[in-house]
């Protein structure tokens, strides 16, 4: 069972914690400590899986004790959980922890972070992808507006507004989120001229990952990455948004789980550009090989690298907090069936989305390899039957072209 620590010096939180974890003992195994010190005597006696600690402490404060942590135990997921007041120095511990927590924060909101950071916990632990992750050179940092995004939304009052306002203090950015917010994708009837309105429509969850999303494509080398055609992958990613959304909405989600779909899409391979960029010569032949002999990409990359796209993209996503149901779409999105969990939809979706935007790109004339869907798994889900309906209207939807010029 995975085994978390939490450290902090006030008593009173310690045991706050303690009731409010109770509910959760058959998924993990909860440890306190006091101080800084007491933590590292716990962590030289045993494995702890996930560190959550204040930041403010006497003698050891939480900078010192996760500097140890990451130097002596790599493997620790490492969370910091402080004040509202210290959100500028948890900002500068960035590279240091995993995520941050704001304090006081709700029961829903500390076991939601806990089962991601379990979740977090078991997708790293393959020691294959262990491997590969420390060969990579350049991991894409998260930009400073995801952080400050990500900041207002731990604050109790956090508002449209001034997550708009975060967002229009980059140009750039503004530009790209209401490009895409006004294009077919979202089906907005008016158009949106400014990221505040754009925040109260879409959402403040949707607005943090579209900047996300689009921060992370924009920040890789169009000539390094020649051979993956970073224009073709932008274009597969936005229709596997797009019909992930559609199938969702099919399947009556509420409207919030059905934009997240999209999200889910935009996301699901973003290991194949860490790959692309870290690997450029191996991977290049990777992809030849995948093309020439008709063998899918995410075989082909276990057997050279140890890790696919999907495992590295999720893992990635891990370190960066990201929801945990975006780590679990990105990580089985081609063996649905290996999944046991409550984002079945979400998965099926993300699955059945990526087989069918391949199908019409190879249609096209894209050069990709099939990837048919995995019908066990949507016949045990009892989504057999609406296959063929999604399948029609996937067809017609891409055909009209979702387009994001
Ligand atoms: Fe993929
Ligand atoms: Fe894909």
């Amino acid at each position: 069972m995975t085994a978390v620590l939490f450290v902090d010096d006030d008593a009173n939180i310690l045991n706050g914690l303690r009731r409010m974890l109770r509910s959760m003992r058959n998924e993990c195994d909860v440890l306190f400590a006091d101080s800084g010190a007491a933590a590292l005597k716990i962590f030289s006696e045993s494995t702890i899986d996930v560190l959550i600690t204040d930041l403010r402490m006497p003698a050891m404060d939480g900078v010192k004790l996760l500097e140890e942590v990451s130097r002596k135990y790599p493997g620790t997921v490492r969370i910091i959980l402080s004040g509202y007041a210290d959100r500028e120095i948890s900002l500068r511990t960035i590279g240091l922890a995993h995520q941050f927590l704001s304090k006081p924060c709700d029961d829903a909101f500390l076991k939601n972070a806990l089962r991601r950071a379990i979740t977090q916990h078991h997708l790293a632990s393959a020691p294959d992808l262990q491997k590969v992750v420390s060969q990579l050179h350049t991991l894409p940092s998260l930009p400073d507006l995801y952080y400050q995004i990500v900041s207002e939304l731990n604050n109790p009052n956090a508002s449209s507004r001034r997550v708009g306002e975060i967002v229009s203090r980059d140009m750039s950015m503004t530009a790209r989120v209401l490009q895409l917010v006004n294009s077919s994708f979202f089906g907005i009837p008016t158009r949106v001229v400014d990221p505040v309105q754009a925040t109260t429509m879409l959402g403040l969850e949707t607005v943090r990952d579209l900047a996300l999303s689009l921060h992370i494509f924009s920040q890789f080398n169009e000539t390094l990455l020649a051979e993956m055609q970073l224009d073709t992958l932008w274009e597969h990613v936005l229709r596997v948004g797009a019909v992930t959304k559609m199938i969702l909405k099919d399947l009556n989600m509420p409207p919030k789980r059905r934009e997240a779909g999209f999200i889910l899409g935009l996301l699901h391979d973003l290991g194949k550009l860490i790959l692309a960029q870290n690997m450029s010569g191996p991977y290049q032949r990777v992809l030849e090989k995948s093309r020439s002999e008709g063998i899918p990409l995410h075989i082909l990359e276990k057997d050279v690298f140890g890790a696919s796209h999907s495992d590295i993209g999720a893992y990635l996503f891990g370190i960066w907090g990201l929801d945990e149901v975006v780590m679990i779409a990105t990580a089985y999105h081609h063996e649905p069936r290996f999944y046991v969990g409550d984002y079945q939809y979400e998965l099926a979706a993300v699955h059945i989305a990526n087989s069918l935007v391949t199908e019409f790109e190879r249609d096209k004339g894209v050069a990709a390899v099939d990837l048919p869907v995995d019908m066990d798994y949507l016949t045990n889900l009892g989504l057999a039957v609406q296959f063929e309906t999604w399948r029609q209207s996937a067809w017609k939807l891409l055909k009209e072209g979702v387009k994001y010029a």
